[in-house]
């Protein structure tokens, strides 16, 4: 049957303060993806090789309650006479979406293994759900880029808004190797925030500040800006606590090669960072980050767009 996916995701500005209600700026990586399909089977279940994992319909995982809720969502009361089969090119706990894209491809994967569909704020409800199980208290934003595999501009709670961009802007992503489990990272935030307002409080200002004069800069196609806010987003999650030296050698390595800008990218203390480049940079901090310690890299791209 035919293979569903969905994409990887990073965020340019804005992660950690999105779950306090400050707008993040978050963009679908297209080149990135988790694969799923249905094959005939006797009884349901999800095989998720990569992971190692043989699911049945009632196991007590997050990816089984995925498959149930999206059953129930389409008025499927008995189980299916297919498998899921699932694999990802997605790196898991580094930042890039990876849960969120395995549970889209699982629920497009039933949705079409039954011949039926689901729309995507359908689609994007249930996945919500199951972050839910992943990391706690997650804002959306995962989710939300990932089913609509388009740039947003996301503010807790409210509608997704898609955004323009004023020209193509390069990326060089690259992966400390530690792995780090978002709800530790958004756990100790949370922790600062109850304890510290004082101190926590005008770094979510500055971060908002930060988001809305990046939605400006992509509009307008200002990557020295947007390069500029990226580097002071970086200053505001080290005051975080979020990033690490793993991710801070990779963030100078990037900037010494001639990045306009560069900023860890997700829940931090290991994953991602990210640097913007130009077409002339892009191969030199490509090898200058991988030189430095990078365990992957690879270079991504946003396309011009007018927003609707
Ligand atoms: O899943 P990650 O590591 O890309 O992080 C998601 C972004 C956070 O702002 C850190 C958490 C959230 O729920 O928004």
């Amino acid at each position: 049957m035919l293979q569903q996916s969905a994409c990887a995701k990073i965020i340019l500005v804005g992660e950690h303060a999105v779950v306090y209600g400050v707008p993040a700026i978050a963009v679908p990586v297209s080149s990135l993806r988790a694969f799923a399909h249905a094959v005939p089977a006797e009884t349901f279940e999800i095989r998720a090789q990569d992971l190692g994992k043989r699911l049945s319909l009632d196991a007590d995982e997050p990816l089984a309650h995925l498959a149930r809720l999206t059953l129930e969502r389409l008025g499927c009361s008995q189980a299916p006479a297919f498998a899921i089969e699932v694999h990802s090119q997605i790196p898991v706990a580094s930042g890039l979406g990876s849960g969120a894209a395995i549970s889209a491809a699982v629920a497009r994967a039933i949705c079409a293994g039954l011949g039926q569909s689901l729309d995507n704020d359908a689609l994007n409800a249930l996945v919500y759900e199951i972050e839910r199980f992943y990391h706690g208290t997650p804002s959306g934003i995962d989710n939300t880029v990932i089913v609509y595999e388009q740039p947003i501009w996301f503010v807790r709670g409210q509608g997704i808004e898609t955004l323009s961009v004023g020209t193509e802007f390069s990326f060089v992503v690259a992966d400390t190797g530690v792995p780090a489990p978002t709800y530790e990272s958004v756990g100790d935030v949370r922790r600062l925030y109850e304890t510290q307002a004082e101190r926590i409080q005008p770094i979510l200002e500055r971060i908002r500040a930060i988001s809305q004069q990046a939605r400006h800069a992509l509009a307008q196609g200002d990557a020295i800006g947007l390069g500029r806010l990226m580097n002071e987003n970086q200053e505001c999650l080290e005051a975080l606590t979020v990033s690490s030296p793993e991710l801070e050698r990779l963030v100078q390595a990037a900037r010494h090669a001639g990045a306009l800008g560069a900023k860890l990218s997700g829940g931090g203390r290991g994953g991602n960072m990210l640097a913007l480049v130009t077409p002339e940079t892009a191969e030199t901090v490509h090898t200058e980050l991988l030189k430095a310690g990078a365990k992957r890299a690879f270079i991504t791209r946003i396309q011009h767009k007018v927003a609707p």
